[in-house]
């Protein structure tokens, strides 16, 4: 990893916390993220959490970002919720295209490459999720389902905003099953995706953040953290709970 790429460590809650759950949780997280250096860290928690989040988080290093977004700005999209409405609410970040929105909301490379464009415009860190089957990673079908997801889904980004998407490869079998990825598996991998990048632009290459997302849990974060090309962990399980959430953080400033 280069000095210039800062780990990221983004808490994904999924649908959990209610805003009584989320204040418990934020308090507990401040002071024990407060003194560690050399990470930045996100949160990325359902929509009607994001108003407290943003207040309590305020003046912290702990980012709020939302966990997806409609592309359009306003619109009748019943049950939709556009760029500018989070990024009015003080969301700094989205999740995009995460495997669950795929799988079972219809979530398509169409909608993304609309979002991700989106977002950057609205101000907002795209955090986009790509990934492969257990039965495409049987198949040795990871490399195509990779390279057909950065380049659909960024077709839309210009090669100068590039470094402002955060990458994140979450292999799907690996998410919520405690199956981690070996520390080869996710290093070829993410090496993988940053040469996709560099097909579009090679000093985006070296400055977009590409994190992992699978089962990281405070004692596998270390081993994936320390890997050349992992910038940084989507947590979901982990991070639901203060103490855990804060020890990957802490892996991540001391590698
Ligand atoms: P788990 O960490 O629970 O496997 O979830 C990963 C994930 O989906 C993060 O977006």
């Amino acid at each position: 990893m280069t000095a210039a790429r800062t780990p990221l460590i983004a808490g994904n809650w999924k649908m959990y916390k209610t805003e009584r759950e989320a204040e418990d949780y934020i308090q507990a997280l401040l002071p024990r993220v407060s003194s560690i250096d050399g990470a930045d860290v996100a949160v990325c928690v359902p929509f009607t959490d994001l108003r407290a989040m943003v207040d309590s988080a305020r003046g912290s290093r702990v980012e709020v970002y939302a966990q997806n977004m409609h592309h359009e700005p306003e619109g009748a999209f019943t049950g939709e919720v556009s760029p500018l409405m989070l990024s009015d609410v003080g969301a700094q970040g989205v999740v995009l295209g995460h495997s669950e929105r795929r799988e079972q909301f219809g979530e398509t490379d169409r909608a993304l490459a609309l979002k991700v464009p989106a977002a950057l415009a609205a101000g907002l860190t795209p955090i986009l999720c790509v990934g492969e089957t257990e039965s495409e990673r049987e198949n040795e079908d990871t490399d195509r389902k990779l390279r057909q997801q950065i380049k659909d889904d960024l077709v839309n980004v210009p090669s100068e905003r590039l470094t402002d998407v955060v990458i994140a490869y979450e292999p799907i079998w690996a998410i919520g099953t405690g199956k981690v990825a070996t520390p080869e598996q996710a290093q070829e991998a993410i090496a993988f995706i940053r040469a996709l990048v560099g097909d579009r632009d090679a000093q985006a290459a070296q400055g977009v953040r590409i994190l992992y997302g699978g089962s990281v849990k405070a004692d596998n974060a270390a081993e994936l953290l320390a890997l050349p090309d992992v910038d940084g962990a989507l947590v979901g399980g982990a991070s639901l709970q203060a103490d855990s959430f804060a020890q990957i953080v802490g892996a991540a400033a001391a590698r």
